[in-house]
């Protein structure tokens, strides 16, 4: 595969930031006596840290690290996991705080374990959809945006592991 960079600005740094307060506003609505949010690393953290800064009411939360990618832009098609949550779900209202739902299969397989330790409500805030690519069926509740079939990066997201500090969303091409 050639060697990608960013090119093209998709999703500007302010426009994220208005959208991630809109998400976080929702989120209350529907859960106003607090939420236990599960940020799924690495590519999540940055919409979780300001996710978590727009929310009121009670927050806790938590973190897992999944490995489907391998180093390129295309998926194995296979979830490991990496590092298991640190607390139990029992009882609780929870949100899993994805960056971007491609395939599904990274989300499903997640749903699947975490449903399996007994959360009140489980559902799922994603930054970024790219429903053309769906593999897997997967509802998602709370939908940042909705992005084309490009490769795109920053805002948490990565390729080869960089550009994950971009404040915006940028699609990659050739260098
Ligand atoms: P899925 O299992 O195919 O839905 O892929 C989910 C994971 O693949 C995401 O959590 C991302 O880490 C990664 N991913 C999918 N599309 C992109 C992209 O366009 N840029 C960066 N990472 C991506």
């Amino acid at each position: 595969m050639a060697d990608l960079r960013p090119v093209e600005v998709l999703i500007p740094a302010d426009a994220i930031q208005r959208r991630v307060a809109e998400l976080a506003a929702g989120i209350h609505r529907d859960f106003p006596d607090g939420v236990h949010l599960i940020a799924v690393l690495k590519g999540a953290f940055i919409f979780m840290a300001d996710l978590v800064r727009s929310l009121e009411g009670k927050v806790s939360l938590d973190f897992i690290a999944v490995s489907s990618y391998a180093k390129g832009t295309t998926s194995s098609g296979e979830v490991r996991m990496l590092k298991d949550l640190d607390y139990a779900l029992d009882g609780k209202d929870v949100v899993i705080v994805e960056d971007i739902v491609d395939t599904g299969i990274t989300l499903s397989y997640l749903k699947e374990i975490l449903k399996a330790r007994n959360p009140r409500t489980l559902r799922t805030a994603c930054l970024l959809s790219k429903p053309s690519r769906r593999q897997v069926e997967v509802p998602v509740e709370y939908i940042g945006f909705t992005v084309e079939d490009r490769f795109v990066v920053g805002y948490g997201l990565d390729y080869a592991e960089q550009y994950r500090n971009l404040p915006h969303i940028a699609v990659v091409g050739p260098a």
